[in-house]
């Protein structure tokens, strides 16, 4: 029978399902491994389920050589590096699609925060600050009729769109490939070039993918380009705004405020952040709802076990791994 690793807890019918296949060792505790006693675990393993703080290197796959298929519960993938699988034949899944609502109104939900700045006024309140009504307190920017800017226009970008257009907002986006002139009339928006973007957009809203080319795309320069009034919100990946720069930012008013669901080397953050009033944080949570986290624990696990029965999984990120595999 062939062997399995879920290296972190997943939902129980996802566990279920893989067991009905495969022999299984789950780490249903949830601590989260050293890479070595990932390694300990997965020696020997033909598959395994993912999580996006699992990091999958070379390294990792030569010390796992049965390995052929690393499904990722979760849409991004940049824990994994797929050139180093797609070389050695090992697929790469990920799961698409069922997260784009949730993580779209996450992000609406943290724009909305931060422009009406909702987490100091909950700090205020829950420090006995609250003695009445006050004209000129807490005073913040509006979201409807604001620019919108989005950069990266995928799913998860255009159902942002559309979401925004209910506030009546001005929506820009920017996107290595301009999208199709029917999806910019579902949604509204209008192509423009980065630095265009980031001059004219009151909110501007990261939801790009992260890689090599996309490390510190937003960093001093482009934080420079933004309006002192703008604000900046992150649902992309940590490592796409150079966070030390960001800091200074907020710090200096060159921007009014951020929004953050992601970090550079997380779970590790920036503690600059802490000493901001004008930056709204969260843990990594915008896919978050139950019934999405349980179709997401679903979708890798069925992700599974199509690579290790049929080679054909729904959600196959590098197909061109056929042209390594050695018969
Ligand atoms: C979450 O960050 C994901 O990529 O699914």
């Amino acid at each position: 029978m062939k062997k399995v690793v879920i290296t972190r807890e997943i939902f129980d019918d996802a566990v279920e399902l893989i067991e009905k296949h495969f022999s299984v060792v789950s780490n249903q505790q949830d601590q989260a491994f050293t890479n070595d006693e990932l390694v300990e675990m997965a020696y020997d393993a033909d598959g395994i389920q993912t999580m996006s703080t699992d990091r999958i290197d070379g390294a990792f796959l030569g010390k796992c050589p049965k390995l052929k298929a690393v499904c990722n519960t979760a849409v991004g993938y940049n824990n994994i590096d797929v050139d180093a699988c797609t070389r050695r034949g090992v697929m790469v899944t990920n799961t698409p699609g069922v997260l784009t609502n949730s993580v779209a109104d996450f992000a609406i939900g943290l724009m909305i925060a931060t422009c009406r700045r909702m987490g100091e006024g909950e700090r205020y309140l829950r420090a006995g600050q609250f003695k009445g009504v006050y004209l000129k307190q807490t005073l913040g920017h509006d979201v409807h009729g604001a620019t919108l800017g989005i950069v990266g226009f995928g799913r998860i970008g255009q159902t942002i769109a559309k979401r925004a257009s209910g506030f009546d907002m001005n929506i820009l986006y920017h996107t290595r490939n301009r999208v199709a002139p029917g999806i910019e009339n579902q949604t509204g928006a209008r192509f423009v070039g980065k630095d265009e973007l980031l001059r004219q957009a009151d909110i501007v809203m990261l939801i790009l993918p992260y890689s090599a080319d996309t490390h510190h795309y937003i960093g001093a320069q482009e934080l420079a380009l933004m309006k002192p009034t703008a604000v900046l919100v992150n649902m992309a990946r940590g490592g796409i705004v150079d966070d030390a720069a960001l800091v200074d930012a907020l710090r200096n008013k060159t921007i009014w405020a951020a929004g953050l669901d992601v970090y550079e080397n997380e779970p590790k953050f920036d503690p600059g952040f802490l000493e901001l009033e004008n930056v709204v944080l969260k843990p990594h949570i915008a896919s978050a709802a139950e019934p999405t986290r349980r179709a997401m624990s679903m979708t890798a696990a069925k992700n599974l076990v199509a690579a290790l029965t049929s080679g054909e999984p729904p959600n196959l990120v590098n197909p061109e791994y056929r042209e390594f595999v050695k018969t």
